[in-house]
């Protein structure tokens, strides 16, 4: 068949859609991001559990939180696994699970370490993108928005006052089994915010185009309502919403 016989109607390829739920540490954003991807039936991306990830093989592999040549390559060779366990996320790390021993303040200042590194973040970007898929995702972080998905149809950014992120983490934590000092938590927070909004490379920050929403007063129902009624409002997310 000649060039000009072919026909004229290429296939219209779709690129899933992407709503980001950024903030820092304790604003809700995993719950919410969760929350909304079981709603949408859309999957769900926690970015900082890859930097946890890292930070506790670094710390398996007695790699230290300033070694960057050392960490990019852990980082490239990541041997991580996001494992659906009855609707949970499990995650896998060397063939062992981790799913809650990453989630210690020892790991998130340390993973807050390692991700001000600019190429441990390159290193980890084509595997955020790989989790766009089919009928769509929800990721949260702290660059989503403004790094790593910045065509995303939907950017939520997620606060609250550190008082009332530790206060939530300290719950957490007591609720986990964990022992948890509320004072220490506080500053841990409020360190952790300082490195993370004031690094060089992906600093934490509202995308230009980001909703901000300040949960320091309301309960996740209400948030979710906030960011349901913003999804309703998105043009290319109303396909998904009349399923519901
Ligand atoms: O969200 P979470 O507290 O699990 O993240 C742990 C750390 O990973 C954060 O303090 C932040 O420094 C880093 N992080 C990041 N970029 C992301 C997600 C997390 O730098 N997109």
């Amino acid at each position: 068949m000649s060039a000009d016989l072919e026909p004229s109607v290429k296939p219209i390829v779709t690129i899933p859609p992407v709503i980001t739920i950024d903030g820092p540490s304790g604003s809700g954003k995993g719950t919410i991001a969760h929350r909304l991807a079981v709603k949408l039936g859309f999957h769900v991306l926690d970015s900082g559990a890859l930097y946890r990830l890292l930070a506790l093989a670094a710390q398996q592999h007695g790699v230290q939180n300033n070694n960057e040549a050392a960490l990019q390559v852990l980082a490239a060779h990541l041997d991580a696994q996001f494992q659906d366990n009855q609707g949970e996320a499990m995650l896998v790390l060397e063939g062992e699970d981790v799913t809650h021993s990453i989630r210690t303040e020892e790991i998130g200042a340390a993973a807050s370490k390692v991700a001000a590194l600019p190429s441990v973040r390159e290193a980890l970007l084509q595997r955020q993108h790989a989790f766009r898929e089919t009928p769509g995702l929800v990721a949260d972080g702290r660059d989503m928005g403004t790094v790593v998905f910045p065509d995303a149809s939907l950017k939520i950014f997620l606060t609250a006052s550190a008082e009332a992120r530790a206060e939530r983490r300290y719950k957490q934590l007591i609720g986990k089994g964990f022992a948890a000092d509320l004072a220490a938590i506080v500053e841990d927070i409020k360190a952790r915010d300082l490195r993370d909004s004031q690094r060089a490379v992906s600093p934490l920050k509202p995308a230009d185009d980001a909703i901000v929403l300040d949960s320091t007063a309301l309960g996740i129902e209400a948030v979710l309502s906030k960011v349901w009624e913003a999804a309703q409002n998105t043009p290319n997310l109303q396909q998904f919403l009349t399923k519901q």
